[in-house]
């Protein structure tokens, strides 16, 4: 393996952060690497939004389905999708007036273009997670970030056109990152298709989930009167109240994007 594919096999997320600063010459680099990350037709269809306002970042603590890990995170990126800048400057650009003249309907941003942007501004997300892995800096995604989605807007001054797609906590990992086991996946032949999709059946449920069964519940612990993997995951994660909170937040902001004035 070269430097750079060691590097993606071995990154862990960081939720234990050391008590030390971040240089500004780190974060330019964290932020410019975002920054060259692929971005549909080169129009950067996201913004990132720095917090270092330690109120707000105890506010996303209690925002965010109660992560105290997010205060102490010496760097957090709130992360964008954002058609409001590129809408805006189409507006500034005279486009109302041209598309009369044109023959062209005139429309504002709906949810393809919010898929787009979204697409933008985790790609951007992902990229900073790897170039502040390369600086030895830990991160942590907050998906939590889509909750809330009335109190985010005001907390961040967010016009309607943007969404707080994701969130990156980042500091030096305390304890022993490089000796830590990483998380095991799914196996490669129930995510890794050719060509085709592949429905799975019961029987490659209970193979898809060995690898995760054998490392985290050999003894069969899950999530309250869970009977298997299955059960947990949907207890825990699909029927939460943080997912139930987050669904509904979503369709909120989708209301603003219909794509029609
Ligand atoms: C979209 C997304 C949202 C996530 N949200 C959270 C979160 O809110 N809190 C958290 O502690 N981890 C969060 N994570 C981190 C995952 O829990 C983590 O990636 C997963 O458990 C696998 O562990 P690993 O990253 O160490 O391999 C999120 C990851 C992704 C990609």
């Amino acid at each position: 393996m070269n430097e750079t594919l060691k590097l993606i096999s071995n990154r862990k997320s960081v939720r234990k952060f050391a008590d030390k600063k971040i240089s500004k010459d780190d974060i330019d680099s964290i932020i410019h690497s975002a920054m060259r990350a692929p971005t549909a037709g080169n129009q950067m269809l996201y913004s990132i939004i720095e917090v270092d306002d330690q109120s707000l970042k105890d506010r996303l603590v209690k925002t965010c389905d109660d992560q105290p890990f997010i205060a102490t995170a010496p760097l957090v990126l709130l992360f964008l999708a954002d058609y409001q800048r590129t809408y805006d400057f189409f507006i500034s650009s005279g486009v109302k007036e041209y598309s009369i003249k044109e023959g062209i309907q005139h429309r504002t941003p709906g949810v393809g273009d919010l898929m787009l942007a979204s697409c933008d501004a985790l790609i951007a997300a992902q990229n900073s997670v790897i170039a502040a892995e390369s600086l030895g800096l830990g991160s942590c995604y907050i998906g939590d970030i889509m909750e809330n989605y009335e109190i985010h807007q005001e907390m961040f001054n967010l016009p309607e056109y943007t969404f707080p797609i994701t969130m990156l906590c980042f500091g030096y990992p305390v304890g022993d990152y490089t000796g830590r086991q990483t998380v095991p996946r799914y196996l490669k032949e129930y995510i890794h298709f050719k060509n085709q999709y592949k429905r799975l059946k019961q029987a490659d449920f209970m193979e898809m989930v060995k690898p995760i069964k054998e490392k985290y519940f050999k003894s069969g612990k899950y999530t309250g009167n869970s009977e298997n993997l299955g059960q947990h995951f949907y207890t825990k994660k699909f029927t939460a109240d943080f997912t139930l909170e987050m669904n509904r937040s979503v369709q909120k902001a989708l209301d603003n994007w219909s794509g029609v004035e």
